[in-house]
């Protein structure tokens, strides 16, 4: 039986609530308690899973198509910072883009499969038939976001959405109580952390132009600073979505969580953990940089800085 398929019977054992699939059995929001009600608490937690549960399967369709474009496009040499390695390595890494694209494509199943016992499934944003890579409506949609941006955009927005996913499964790893919802954990967190080990060779393999190097740079602190804060943006849609007119009580309440809901231990260690594994990334092609210029530099990124495009 392949491994994949020993998941997916894992996962048919199991059983994934709404309000807390991966059985962390701890409030996502422990300081809220004191501040909102329990029944808002729960829909906002609720909410957070069901945003991430999406864009984690959103997200393995997607990089499955990404990959394989990014493979294509160092083969025919049509990225600049690769343009220079050996047949060899050029060939080494092609051969290893073959095994993340079926990982990525595996995990795809993964959250398929799991989002279909929550009631995520019967929501309208869940499209599998649209996230498919083997439709060619979806990849021919996919290469249309990046062909005409440098490669280098969506690189980055990838790496970096490996390093919060990767923080992510060491979150729900620790602190799930399901020893059958821990191992399917530990198989993410195998694989995706040698992706990110592939990806740091890759960048750092690179030549970037100064001006490539600029980009990158608000490229990478844009998309570092949209990942911190788990599901924050979630959140706050929901809030906009509850709010009917002007209801101070609910604007009020907004607030409330914007201010206190992060503070807490479980948010300021995982914070720490993207902030971590995004910074290997940044170093790689800023080698100069120290680990606390960056936390300084991402603190202080505004996010209206405009970023270019060829
Ligand atoms: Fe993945
Ligand atoms: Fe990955």
């Amino acid at each position: 039986m392949s491994t994949t398929q020993s998941i997916l019977d894992l996962i048919d054992q199991c059983q994934f609530s709404d309000e807390d699939p991966f059985e962390i059995n701890q409030n996502l929001f422990p300081n809220l308690k004191e501040h909102l009600s329990i029944g808002l608490i729960k829909q906002l937690e609720a909410e957070c899973y069901a945003n991430w549960l999406n864009w984690a399967f959103e997200g393995e369709s997607r990089v499955s198509v990404f990959y394989k474009y990014i493979q294509e496009s160092i083969d025919n040499n049509t990225v600049p910072y690769f343009s220079h390695m050996s047949v060899d390595t050029k060939q080494q890494i092609h051969d290893y883009f073959d095994e993340i694209v079926n990982e990525e494509r595996e995990h795809r199943l993964i959250f398929k499969k799991i989002i279909e016992k929550t009631n995520l499934a019967k929501r309208k944003n869940y499209r599998p038939d649209f996230f498919d890579p083997d439709s060619a409506e979806f990849k021919q949609y996919e290469h249309s976001r990046y062909a005409h941006v440098e490669m280098l955009f969506p690189l980055a927005l990838a790496v970096i959405g490996e390093s919060y996913l990767l923080s992510c499964f060491l979150l729900f790893y620790k602190q799930s109580s399901n020893p059958v919802k821990k191992q399917l954990f530990k198989h993410f967190l195998t694989e995706e952390s040698q992706h990110i080990a592939h990806f740091l060779n890759l960048i750092k393999s690179g030549i970037y132009s100064d001006q490539a190097k600029d980009r990158l740079h608000h490229s990478f602190l844009q998309s570092i600073q949209d990942r911190l804060n788990f599901e924050k943006a979630a959140v706050n849609v929901i809030f906009s979505r509850l709010q009917q007119g002007s209801d101070n009580k609910l604007l009020h309440d907004q607030h409330l969580f914007n201010t206190v809901a992060y503070s807490g231990k479980l948010h300021e260690s995982f914070n720490k953990l993207v902030l971590r594994r995004s910074y290997q990334f940044y170093h790689a092609v800023f080698p100069d940089v120290t680990e606390d210029t960056f936390l300084h530099l991402v603190e202080n990124y505004h996010s209206d800085v405009l970023i270019g495009s060829e």
